[in-house]
């Protein structure tokens, strides 16, 4: 395994339109995999997509540590790696939290995300992985998921006067609920 080199925001690899894999069992896919995840760990981080690492295809790894998986989850999501993922919100609630990248380092911004999805993908033994998940889970997944199409996560946001370096938006006074929903820790940049 290898910890990898993480393009940050302005490589044009981060903003193109990634390929879908054709053989998750390929042993070379599975290199990648298991490089992501512990580049990942490196950083550290909770997620990363395969285009951060400078490779085009639609593959992301993440994790969801159990604490902050939503209370009506019936178990810790662990670590996941999974292919050519699709998104299907479930609903319309959306809400907004704190989210930061490892392509962004230092950077933090307040970015509205679907409360609710489905999402399903491959893992990397070919099975079919499919899931419902809320809050941060749900949040990890859109946010790794935006990657492969190109998308950073300022280009969601909407309001542009909560991006910023993330020590200083702590100390801000106009950011009082920064951390209302426990989100905004630095250290757990995906
Ligand atoms: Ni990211």
């Amino acid at each position: 395994m290898a910890i990898l080199k993480i393009a940050r925001m302005g490589h044009p690899v981060l903003s193109q339109v990634a390929e879908r894999v054709d053989d998750p069992t390929d042993s070379e896919i599975h290199r990648l995999i298991a490089d992501m995840i512990e580049t990942m760990r490196d950083a550290p981080g909770i997620g990363l997509a395969a285009p951060q690492v400078h490779v085009p295809l639609r593959i992301v790894v993440f994790y969801v540590p159990g604490e902050r998986s939503a209370e009506d989850e019936a178990e810790d999501v662990t670590l996941t790696a999974l292919i050519n993922p699709e998104i299907i919100p479930v609903g319309e609630d959306m809400n907004e939290a704190a989210e930061g990248c490892l392509s962004l380092p230092q950077l933090a911004g307040r970015v509205r995300r679907f409360s609710h999805i489905h999402y399903s993908g491959l893992a990397p033994d070919g099975s079919i992985i499919e899931r419902e998940a809320t809050g941060f889970h749900a949040r990890v997944v859109q946010h790794e998921c935006d990657h492969l199409d190109g998308i950073l996560y300022p280009m969601r946001m909407d309001d542009l006067t909560s991006f910023g370096y993330a020590e200083e938006l702590v100390k801000a006074p106009s950011t009082d609920t920064w951390d209302d929903e426990g989100e905004n820790e630095k250290s757990e940049d995906d």
